[in-house]
């Protein structure tokens, strides 16, 4: 199995990597592994470094936008599994147009490459922020799309393009949908590995609004597990979606990161809520659950004691990024 990985060098398609070639997923071992990435300033190449010898890995910096790059490295691939994209709902407030131009071109770049070339299986790694947000109960994967933000409507964008690739050409694209994701290699812009270096360094954090707003956390190792799933067993022109951690508001994950960090309330600035901010994500796990077996492992306790034990041992990681 040779194996594409766009955004391979980011946070969650650079622990794909890593576990991929150590052959800790729940897929057959890959006889070469490609790493297609631009390097935004989300993309590092440190994050390969634990696998940097392994001669099935092979690094292309090239933009999914640019067709002719894509159409070379495209070829000769078994599977491409597509993480590359902007990834911060911050950044999409600022400026919606990266989002458009990388989530949803890139993405069509990418799918016409794959359907050009024969590509066996795609898949199309998207996220539960498609869905909008949901006072009561959970989504299944037929819930309508509604999304809030420009990140998450370029996600939807390109999610509903992969499944119409599929729908249209026959093309075998599956779709994955997680919740969000925490563990080592977070660039340290988004909630936990922000407030983990500033409480570091001592510094304060920034609370949005009342504190209120839930999101289902799950370690960066079970959305790879879920993803490895998806690619060796999951149905053609499928959607799954990935989660099963554990829904907190920001209020309780932030006394959580106060407490592993050592710190108090008094480290915590409240600001002005996120424009259009989303209040609740969760997500039903039944189909991966029962079509897959997948079960997540990681408790968020010991996912984020972990975590936090990464960033006390990883500054010169994290220094550069934030200096
Ligand atoms: N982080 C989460 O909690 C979460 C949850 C669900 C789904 N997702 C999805 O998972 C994927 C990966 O997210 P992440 O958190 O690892 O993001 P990330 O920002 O850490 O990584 C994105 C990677 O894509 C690369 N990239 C960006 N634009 C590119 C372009 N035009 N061409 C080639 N490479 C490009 C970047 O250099 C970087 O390496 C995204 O598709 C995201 O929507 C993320």
């Amino acid at each position: 199995m040779r194996v594409l990985v766009t955004g391979g060098a980011g946070f969650i398609g650079s622990e794909y990597v890593r576990e991929l070639l150590h052959g800790s997923l729940p897929v057959g071992a890959p006889a070469a592994v490609t790493v297609l990435d631009k390097l935004t300033y989300s993309g590092n190449l440190a994050n390969l470094a634990p696998v940097k010898d392994d001669p099935r890995l092979r690094f292309v910096q090239a933009d999914i936008c640019d067709a002719a790059a894509v159409d070379e490295v495209v070829p000769d691939h078994d599977v491409i599994v597509h993480f590359a994209a902007e990834s911060h709902v911050d950044r999409s407030i600022a400026g919606a147009a990266p989002f458009v131009t990388t989530n949803v071109l890139g993405t069509q770049t990418l799918l016409d490459a794959a359907l050009r070339h024969g590509t066996g299986r795609f898949v199309h790694v998207s996220t539960d922020e498609v869905y909008g947000s949901i006072e009561d109960g959970s989504w299944t994967e037929e819930w309508p799309l509604a999304p809030n933000s420009p990140y998450s409507a370029s996600k939807a964008g390109s999610d509903l393009l992969a499944l119409a690739y599929h729908r249209t050409h026959g093309m075998d694209v599956v779709v994955t949908r997680c919740s969000n994701n925490y563990g080592h290699y977070q660039y340290p812009e988004k909630v936990i590995p922000l407030f983990v270096t500033n409480l570091l360094d001592g510094g304060t954090v920034p609370l949005y609004g009342d504190g209120g707003n839930i999101r289902d956390w799950l370690h960066v190792r079970d959305h790879c597990r879920g993803i490895a799933l998806v690619q060796d067993k999951g149905r053609p022109g499928e959607v799954y979606n990935i989660g099963g951690g554990t829904e907190l508001t920001n209020k309780e994950l932030t006394g959580l990161l106060l407490e592993a960090c050592g710190a108090d309330w008094d480290r915590v600035t409240p600001v002005t809520d996120r424009k259009g901010h989303d209040r609740r994500y969760s997500l039903d796990i039944t189909k991966i659950s029962q079509e897959l077996g997948y079960v997540p492992s990681v408790d968020l306790e010991t996912g984020l004691a972990r975590t936090v034990q990464w960033y006390r041992d990883n500054r010169s990681w994290w220094e550069q990024l934030k200096g």
